[in-house]
């Protein structure tokens, strides 16, 4: 496994690795911190390609003023063992420097879903994603590309990206991976007390709150919201950011709850902003 931090030297080293024999790279992109959320994207980039790349990078770019880029877990040393071990081949381990040097101009914005949902709570936030990635893509050219659909917003932005710019790089969403009492896995859990954790599991129950209604027949969108506010609104610690029911194409909000319909919200537990999501399945 090759950890290199200049993007000019990865290019040259992903050419010679690839060198006419037609192999395929999949690619990881990750800020770190990593769980079985995100071990499960690099097995999967394995099992489908010769060469695996991660990108290790926390992007300040899709941070906003006052959220946690200052705080966000850096265990570098553990995620390069971790990658050792699911045999990947490259890390890209860049730095502020080389990926934004004075006179950095260049921003991609992906119209109105990037100010959608999270977007609206975090303004600026999927300008730095959507940047961060254009740039990662051009600089690994991976065949494959691995997303997590708990970030499922981020998901269908990149989507959007890809195709509106044709990078010619396919996108594989893999699933949610939980605890055993249904959170998500988040490299963000780390900043949870015991009490916010148990806490925590709140999102995850309105969810299933919420498939289980539409599993009885209930449509209405509002109606379904309405429930899963009142039962995490029984929390003391969780306060709820936003839930929404809309499309995956557009993010539009749905009255009417169909199949494939995105059910995603973001809720705070004590200072801790978590997200979290489920797609209605065949109705
Ligand atoms: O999901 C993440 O970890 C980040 O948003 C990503 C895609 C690596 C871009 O910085």
């Amino acid at each position: 496994m090759q950890v290199i931090r200049d993007p000019q030297k990865l290019i040259l080293a992903l050419k010679k690795s690839k060198a006419g024999k037609n192999k395929t790279i999949g690619f990881v992109p990750t800020m770190g911190a990593m769980h079985t959320g995100h071990l499960n994207l690099i097995k999967q980039a394995a099992k489908d390609n010769h060469i695996v790349a991660v990108s290790i990078f926390v992007n300040p770019q899709q941070f906003g003023p006052g959220e946690d880029l200052k705080f966000y877990p850096r265990p570098l040393k553990k995620d390069i063992q971790l990658c050792r071990k699911q045999g990947v081949d490259f890390i890209f381990l860049p730095d502020n420097k080389i990926m934004y040097p004075d006179g950095y101009s260049t921003f991609i914005n992906v119209g109105r879903l990037s100010h959608l949902l999270c977007g609206a709570k975090r303004p600026g936030h999927f300008r730095g994603v959507a940047t961060v990635v254009a740039k990662l893509l051009n600089i690994v050219k991976p065949d494959n590309l691995y997303l997590g659909q708990k970030d499922a917003q981020q998901a269908i932005i990149i989507s959007r990206m890809i195709k509106d710019l044709n990078f010619p790089v396919k996108v594989n969403v893999l699933p949610i991976v939980r605890f055993k009492d249904g959170l998500a896995l988040s490299s963000r859990n780390t900043y949870l007390n015991k009490n916010e954790r148990t806490s925590a599991v709140v999102l995850f129950k309105a969810l299933r709150l919420a498939e289980i209604l539409v599993s009885n027949g209930q449509r209405n969108a509002n109606r379904i919201i309405s429930r899963m506010s009142q039962l995490i609104e029984k929390n003391k610690k969780a306060k709820i950011d936003y839930i929404a029911i809309v499309n995956q194409e557009q993010l539009k909000e749905m009255k009417k709850v169909k199949t494939g319909s995105l059910i995603a919200l973001a809720v705070k537990i004590g200072k801790t902003r978590l997200i979290d999501n489920t797609i209605i399945g065949c109705i």
